[in-house]
């Protein structure tokens, strides 16, 4: 079992701030996706958990020690690389079996341990093979068998699918949220994939430029988010934001006005999304013409321009109309999320 805490976990180098002030405690078993764009930080956080990296500042703590001076190999954390960096001679027997001899573990356990941690990615009629001879979705489970042989008490996994096609993205990805149900190891998995940390993650923390935005549960965040970086990052589409004027509970903005708000008077950001939103001939709260719309096979997307920014809403799949048509698009209330206009951190806890 292991229990991670990041205290104040910082990195910079030279004026540069890589990470900042990472706080966080992840419980045993915890599936844990950090999440955010190219460069915010979660590699840095990763290879810092794995002691490849030291930290400008803060402690990391595994089940209650302070391990910022153990050497990798005396943490008892398994890393499954971006580039999954298999031995090119040998075989996928011996590329799993590879770290049970860097160990030191007892060889007559070897063979059990290497044929249960292949079989649980099944791979066991491929352990013959040289990496060369295998696709990258086998190398990639390669690569997972060989941490998982470990039994090791943490798992970082940084990106382990980024190298797989979209159709073996998926079911790796479900292979991978059943490995860890059934492994019950506390995990720490890197993506900048919305949907694989949405659907993988007990929790996930959403970076951006070094700073954690957000930590939550996939619906916390996607029903729930802290600030327009969230709100405009999860979700596909991205929540929709709108800057505007509330003025005494009534929002406006170009070709929108909605009544019924609380929040103080002032200038806001408005988010709400695309499938909380309806699509009418008259009445809703935003009448502009049709920009473009999207056939998205169970649904039709609708987008609007206000003011420069695209906004859209899904209709129903047999939703016909021709670009420039008036639409009309509303938003139940309790479905309008507010954003301070200056800081982009949310207004009130739930929308509306
Ligand atoms: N050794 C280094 N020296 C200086 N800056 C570094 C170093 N390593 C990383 N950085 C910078 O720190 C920031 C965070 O890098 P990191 O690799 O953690 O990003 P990431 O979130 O993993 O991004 P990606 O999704 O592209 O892998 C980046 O701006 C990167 O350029
Ligand atoms: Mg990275």
């Amino acid at each position: 079992m292991a229990e991670i805490v990041l205290s104040g976990v910082s990195k910079r180098w030279g004026s540069f701030v890589g990470v900042d002030k990472f706080d966080l405690t992840i419980p045993d078993r915890e599936f844990l996706v950090l999440l955010g764009p190219s460069g915010c930080g979660k590699t840095t956080t990763m290879r810092m958990i794995a002691g490849l990296e030291d930290p400008t500042e803060g402690d990391i703590l595994i089940d209650g020690k302070v391990v910022n001076n153990l050497e990798p190999k005396d943490r008892d954390v398994a890393m499954v690389f971006q580039s999954y960096a298999l031995y090119p001679n040998m075989n996928v027997y011996e590329n799993i079996r590879f770290p049970l001899k860097v160990r030191g573990a007892d060889p007559a356990t070897h063979k059990d341990k290497v044929m249960r941690a292949s079989a649980m990615v099944e791979l066991d009629d491929f352990l013959d093979r040289k990496p060369a001879e295998l696709s990258g979705g086998q190398r990639q489970r390669v690569a997972l068998a060989r941490a998982i042989v470990r039994e090791p008490n943490v798992f970082l996994m940084d990106e382990p699918l980024s190298n797989l096609d979209a159709k073996l993205r998926v079911s790796t990805r479900a292979q991978i949220k059943n490995l860890s149900h059934e492994l019950a190891v506390t995990t720490i998995y890197v993506t900048h994939d919305q949907i694989e940390a949405m659907t993988l993650a007990d929790r996930v923390v959403v970076m951006e430029k070094g700073v954690v935005q957000q930590v939550g549960s996939p619906t916390e965040i996607y029903n729930y988010p802290a600030n327009t970086f969230v709100a405009g990052f999860i979700g596909n589409p991205a929540m929709n934001l709108l800057d505007g004027m509330i003025s005494g509970g009534v929002f406006t903005a170009a070709k929108t006005e909605i009544t019924g708000l609380q929040a103080p008077d002032g200038p806001v950001t408005l988010g709400f999304r695309a499938e909380d939103a309806e699509v009418t001939d008259q009445g809703g709260q935003i009448t502009a013409p049709i920009y473009t719309l999207e056939l998205l096979g169970d649904a039709t997307m609708v987008s609007v321009r206000i003011g420069g920014v695209l906004v859209s809403a899904k209709a129903d799949k047999s939703f016909r109309a021709e670009i420039d048509d008036m639409v009309s698009i509303r938003i139940p209330h309790d479905h309008c999320h507010l954003f301070d206009a200056t800081t982009g951190l949310r207004i009130g806890d739930k929308p509306g």
